[in-house]
């Protein structure tokens, strides 16, 4: 059942070109520029004229909520707040009917999700689930919703879960860009014909980087901590690197702005700490290579993932794992997929149960 690969966690790697492509299919036509998506055109109203959308989500689905609100704020012009379900239920949140929600869950079962909906619910807010087990709890309590088909996911550490939220949330953000007329068309055309091509892509890493990204894990594999660091659009996918390292290879490791090392995190680096950057071409590529810069005059190590033909960061970075070059706005979707490698090769060398690591469950229906 692990259709000949050695864990759960490499075959759903692997299966990503395949979910991320069937969470597209039917819904994004590149080539007459259309997105259909019955969800939000149920909810259509609510979500233009939405006072504020806001994320809910735990783990990796927060992750993904995060990169939902740099792109939904980007995109539609609308405010976007993400949280962390465990907090939002407990404190006293201002919520409207004006107020879109967004509960982003693999299992659709977290506890702590699915009881801030339920509140936010009886505060009259408008609930969208995005979930991809069908017929679960929060996909039932939705109001509209769409669901992820990533497929059953069996590895404790989500993979092909995070990016088919990623793949629903740039198609939700740009119909609703669409609808709201805050995208101009020839935007609108190259984000859906690049989000197209981002299985095709995804292959492309699978195939190409893999040996790299072993080779890689070997070097650091004995590492006691991480650092990873990103800026805009890569910041969330920083953050996503390092949960999944810590999951499957229980060494510690953060996730950091890169522009926040200056204000803290810098006091860890020296010759011992590898640093990882989420280096891509964007409009903050300067600014990052001097981030980099700043990390190699401490000694750190630093592992970048790059786009290809990005001679100045390969230049400095002691390793590279590249990723095709792409809009910035998608690109996340495809740097996140060399981190998932390399956490679960690390924790293959370091000898670890990479599907079940210990102490953490699958779904958390228990607060
Ligand atoms: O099923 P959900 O998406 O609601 O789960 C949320 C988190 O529990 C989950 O993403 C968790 O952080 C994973 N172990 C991450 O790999």
């Amino acid at each position: 059942e692990k259709g000949g690969y050695d864990h759960f966690m490499l075959k759903e790697i692997f299966e990503q070109p395949q979910t991320i492509f069937d969470s597209l299919r039917g819904r994004l036509d590149a080539e007459h520029q259309h997105i259909t998506l019955s969800g939000v055109d149920k909810i259509k109203e609510k979500l233009i004229h939405a006072n504020r959308v806001i994320i809910v989500a735990c783990g990796t689905s927060w992750h993904a909520g995060l990169l939902a609100e740099y792109v939904i704020e980007e995109l539609c012009r609308i405010n976007v707040e993400v949280e962390y379900a465990s907090e939002f239920r407990y404190r006293n949140p201002i919520i409207t009917d004006k107020d879109v929600i967004i509960a982003v869950s693999q299992s659709g079962e977290t506890a702590d999700t699915l009881v801030a909906i339920e509140n936010a619910k009886k505060q009259g807010a408008t609930i969208f689930g995005l979930v991809n087990v069908v017929g679960s709890s929060i996909a039932r309590m939705s109001d509209a919703g769409a669901y992820t088909h990533a497929g059953p996911e069996i590895g404790v550490a989500s993979t092909k879960a995070f990016t088919a939220q990623l793949a629903l949330l740039y198609l939700i953000a740009l119909k609703v860009a669409y609808e709201k007329q805050t995208i101009d068309q020839t935007l609108f055309n190259k984000l859906l014909g690049d989000l197209a091509k981002v299985p095709q892509y995804v292959q492309d890493i699978l195939e190409e980087q893999d040996a790299a990204i072993q080779e890689i894990a070997r070097k650091y594999a004995d590492a006691n901590d991480f650092l990873y660091l990103g800026r805009g659009f890569n910041f969330p996918i920083a953050l996503e690197g390092a949960l999944k390292l810590k999951e499957v290879s229980y060494i510690h490791a953060e996730g950091y702005p890169a522009a926040e090392m200056k204000h803290g995190p810098i006091a860890l680096v020296d010759e011992n700490l590898p640093v990882v950057f989420v280096a891509t071409k964007d409009s903050y590529h300067e600014k990052i290579v001097s981030n980099i810069q700043e990390i190699k005059a401490r000694k750190g190590q630093v592992i970048a993932v790059v786009s290809q033909g990005d001679n100045v960061v390969a230049g400095l970075a002691d390793d590279v794992m590249v990723v095709p070059q792409i809009h910035e706005i998608i690109a996340p979707i495809l740097s996140v997929v060399p981190l998932q490698l390399l956490s679960y090769y690390i924790g293959i060398n370091r000898g670890l149960d990479v599907d079940k690591p210990r102490n953490l469950a699958k779904s958390v229906t228990v607060e």
